[in-house]
């Protein structure tokens, strides 16, 4: 699905997004910015050794939630990797709504700083982190669309997601979003 907000487009495609050709992509990641499962793992096993050693240099502190930093990307096709620590689930009135807007906004931010002009995003939080489908689609989606009004950039923002459902989800969302 894609959609446009000025002269910014907005994908929706189904997919792995360690195999996307664009600027930046986006990491999933934990506070302490150590690597992990789903697509933390996958980014890092497609990266190579280099990702980690890089974090561990740079940011020995790890990362806040809703904070997010960039590294370099290693052997994938990106340039960057942004690496976002989105919030745990704790049933919502943890400030998890507000946290994951953060990490979104920020990697729109890094990219806007890294003269990006295309990002790819997976579903931040909604993995091991239990942040509802659905829920975690409109506050994601809202703030992609508020950034790309408000800054006209980066060109293309790309959503990954990584299932039938995810896919289902955010489509959903971002139809309601645009009628
Ligand atoms: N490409 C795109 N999306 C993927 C991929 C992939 N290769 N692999 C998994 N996903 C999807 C999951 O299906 C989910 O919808 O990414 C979304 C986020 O899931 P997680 O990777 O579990 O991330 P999150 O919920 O934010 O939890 C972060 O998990 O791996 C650890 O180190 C990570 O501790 C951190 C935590």
């Amino acid at each position: 699905m894609i959609v446009h907000f000025f002269e910014c487009r907005l994908e929706l495609v189904q997919g792995d997004i360690t195999t996307q050709s664009v600027d930046a992509i986006v990491n999933a990641a934990n506070s302490r910015l150590a690597g992990g499962g789903g697509v933390d793992g996958a980014i890092h096993a497609a990266a190579g050794p280099a990702l980690l050693a890089e974090t561990d240099s740079r940011y020995p502190e790890g990362c806040p939630t809703g904070d997010a930093v960039a590294t370099s990307a290693g052997q994938l096709p990106a340039k960057h990797v942004f690496h976002a620590v989105g919030p745990v689930w704790r049933g919502g009135m943890q400030q998890e709504e507000q946290q994951l807007r953060s990490a979104w906004r920020r990697c729109l931010e890094l990219a806007v700083e890294h003269s990006c002009r295309s990002i790819a995003f997976p579903a931040i939080s909604t993995g091991v982190y239990g942040y509802p489908v659905d829920l975690a689609a409109r506050a994601s989606l809202e703030t992609v669309r508020d950034f790309l009004v408000e800054h006209r950039q980066p060109e293309m923002v790309r959503v990954v997601l990584f299932g039938e459902g995810a896919y289902g989800a955010f489509s959903r969302v971002l139809e309601e979003m645009v009628q």
